[in-house]
């Protein structure tokens, strides 16, 4: 007998109380109380329930986090309150006008209390609640008018879906800004590399560009959370009478504030704390470009009101631009695993932000065209968060009769042997595969790396030393290491060679994902080879896969298919596997994930008319799990069409050209497997 309705929705409430919970603990507080297996359990339990019972039904259920159906635009929205930007103080100085010019106003001699925050360097937003719930996000626009952005925002765990508590007012605005972490941009960028797409320039384009994404799904998996500072409408309720209590009040509501954020008095105070910001800026996970100054008291912001776009009772002190001028000493050429010969320049050390730089990249040989870089030049650098230096300008002015142009070498730096470029590929590469020790190098200590096989204690400098001293030179020759040789090289004591071996020999206890990973296919990082892993299930199917069926694989397209089968097709590297594998290298197989229901894939489907008891977006994913690919116009070569309720053209086209016609209870049949 199935459960009566109210009960499954009180479990069904239950469940989004509890995930939304969960969710707060782990990306608002950083204090999680589940495994994500517990975690995944209770979202799947949601998500089961909910798709059995659509009438239940909410946009604002946590399962919606993964986003919904693209947008064909974004529409406008005007804000109720114009979303204001910042004056900027350039130095100490400027921060004492600017309190000479709050005391003057407030006509008193008082000390003011001012609430000190970084800023942010990302993207305004803003999020208005009714009765608790998200209604809308929008971004700031001109600071009159922005976009719609609800879909997007819904996707970002950091963004509250409904409030926690019951004293927030009936409206409310609550602004802030969206970021990305400096680990989660490095994470997507070196996913999007590994994987052929185009990499962000910096966190805060990364931002922008997520959050105008039509298909809200695309947003979901980019790392973007949000740090709140401010509110806008409030109606139907008051707020504490201070900046730093309204930002507590919003904590409990469930939004994520900064940390970092203290309340001190007197300009000389906001001074010390911009010097301390400064200090520790280059330990943050986030990207600061200065700190934002409020007056605290609510009722003297309002005294001091605001001039065009900027309010008097509060200004950014900006950090000086991390860029300095160096001298070029030296252009060195990297063999990488996959002999991508990668020019690196060298610097005559310059201190930027507290961090001495001696090196950058210079990613090829077109950047450096680009650049007209000669050794000896004085060079413009710039360094932003962690993200690796980059020389981006030459003073032509200042350059010396005897500097030296840069050239590709003839030969690998590191073997000798011919280098290859291509027509029309920027790469240039060492043509030795792995008998270039470069490349061996590289190869063997991607395989030992922590996403791969995870070899702990073998590091870059010990691989170095173990490929250089002849003691291995592929991967499989990790597996016949023994101590004494190992005993015999310096700085390694009997200890150290036991601690070794062990980790060596727990390493081949791995997973499908960590192998596929290990093998270094080009284009094939972290994420592809999970779902590799995933889809497969072994490595035998996934060896003898074809172009076509790899392109099934989520996120592989024609490109990485190719390469993945190009790889597997070729002898050598069907002999370092069997190696790996006779050499006791082994996984569990991986539990491939199935969903009921019939194999669509490759079919085309139309859906038309009113549904009446599936929604449109359950029957297109239910259709989508299955494989098949949905569409918006009826053609020669849909598979066939579903007609709802008073569906139009698209079912009279149908029928010209003789596609087959579904109603929806055949449709319903057909994904329970009729
Ligand atoms: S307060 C009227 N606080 O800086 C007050 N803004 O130049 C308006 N920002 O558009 C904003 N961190 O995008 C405020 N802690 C912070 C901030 C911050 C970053 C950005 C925000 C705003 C811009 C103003």
């Amino acid at each position: 007998m199935s459960k009566p309705s109210e009960k499954v929705a009180d479990e069904i409430a239950r469940l989004r109380d509890q995930i939304h919970y969960h969710n707060h603990l782990y990306h608002t507080l950083d204090q999680p109380e589940l495994s994500d297996a517990e975690f995944d359990a209770v979202f799947r339990r949601l998500q089961g329930l909910e798709s059995e019972h659509p009438q239940f039904a909410d946009e604002n259920s946590p399962t919606r986090r993964v986003g919904g159906a693209p947008l064909t635009a974004f529409t406008q929205v005007a804000h109720e309150r114009p979303m204001l930007s910042l004056d900027n103080a350039f130095g100490a100085e400027d921060m004492v006008d600017f309190e000479r010019r709050i005391k003057t106003r407030l006509d008193s001699q008082e000390p003011v209390s001012f609430a000190c925050e970084p800023k942010i360097d990302g993207v305004a937003i803003s999020l208005l609640y009714e009765g608790g719930r998200l209604v809308r996000a929008a971004t700031r626009g001109d600071g009159a008018t922005g976009e719609n952005i609800t879909e997007n925002a819904r996707t970002i765990s950091a963004v509250p879906l409904n409030l926690m508590g019951d004293e927030y007012p009936y409206r409310l605005e609550v602004r802030g800004e969206a970021y990305m972490s400096l680990s989660g941009f490095a994470e997507m960028n070196l996913q999007a590399e590994a994987e052929g797409e185009k990499v962000f320039a910096n966190p805060r384009n990364a931002t922008a560009g997520s959050l105008r994404q039509l298909d809200s799904r695309l947003t979901a998996k980019r790392p973007l959370t949000m740090f709140c500072y401010s509110v806008g409408v409030v109606e139907g309720g008051t707020l504490p009478e201070e900046h730093s209590a309204i930002l507590e009040a919003l904590r409990r509501w469930g939004f994520r504030t900064n940390p970092l954020t203290e309340v001190v008095v007197g300009v000389d105070a906001c001074n010390d704390y911009f010097a301390r910001l400064q200090e520790i800026r280059p330990t943050l996970d986030y990207e600061i470009d200065g700190c934002v100054f409020k007056v605290n008291n609510i009722a003297q912001q309002v005294t001091l009101g605001f001039l065009t776009r900027t309010p008097r009772w509060a200004i950014a002190h900006k950090f000086p631009a991390e860029e300095g001028v160096t001298r070029l000493l030296d252009v060195e050429f990297q063999v990488g695993r996959t002999g991508a010969i990668t020019p690196v320049a060298r610097l005559e050390p310059i201190k930027l932000a507290g961090v001495t730089i001696s090196n950058a990249t210079l990613h090829n040989m077109d950047e450096v065209s680009r650049l007209g870089l000669a050794v000896g030049d004085m060079v413009k650098i710039q360094r932003a968060g962690d993200v690796i230096p980059k020389i981006v300008g030459v003073l032509p002015e200042l350059r010396d009769t005897d500097s030296r142009e840069v050239a590709l070498p003839a030969v690998c730096p590191a073997c000798g042997s011919g280098i290859v470029q291509p027509e029309g590929e920027v790469i240039a590469r060492c043509s030795s595969g792995l008998s270039c020790s470069a490349q061996r190098k590289e190869s063997i200590r991607h395989f030992a790396s922590r996403l791969a096989l995870d070899i702990e204690g073998l590091g870059d400098k010990l691989v170095e030393q173990l490929v250089d001293e002849g003691l291995i030179e592929t991967t499989g020759d990790l597996f016949r290491l023994t101590d004494e040789p190992l005993v015999a090289l310096p700085r390694m004591g009997r200890k150290s060679v036991s601690n070794l071996l062990a980790a060596i020999e727990d390493s081949k206890q791995t997973t499908l994902t960590r192998f596929i990973y290990a093998l270094g296919i080009a284009e094939v990082g972290e994420a592809t080879a999970r779902n590799l892993a995933m889809h497969f299930g072994d490595l035998g199917p996934l060896r003898d896969a074809s172009v076509e069926s790899l392109q099934e694989v989520d996120d592989v397209g024609p490109i990485v298919a190719e390469k993945i089968a190009s790889f597997f097709g070729q002898k050598n590297n069907q002999i370092v596997m069997d190696q790996l594998i006779a050499l006791g290298v082994q996984w569990e197989p991986e539990i491939v994930e199935t969903v009921p229901g019939p194999d669509l894939t490759g079919e085309k489907v139309v859906l038309t008319g009113t549904l009446r008891t599936l929604t449109r977006n359950d029957a297109k994913s239910q259709l989508q799990t299955l494989g098949a690919k949905v569409s918006g116009s009826v053609s020669s070569k849909t598979s066939f069409v579903v007609a709802g309720d008073a569906a139009g053209s698209k079912l009279t086209k149908a029928q010209e050209l003789g596609v087959r016609v579904l109603s929806e209870q055949e449709l319903i049949d057909l994904l329970e497997g009729g």
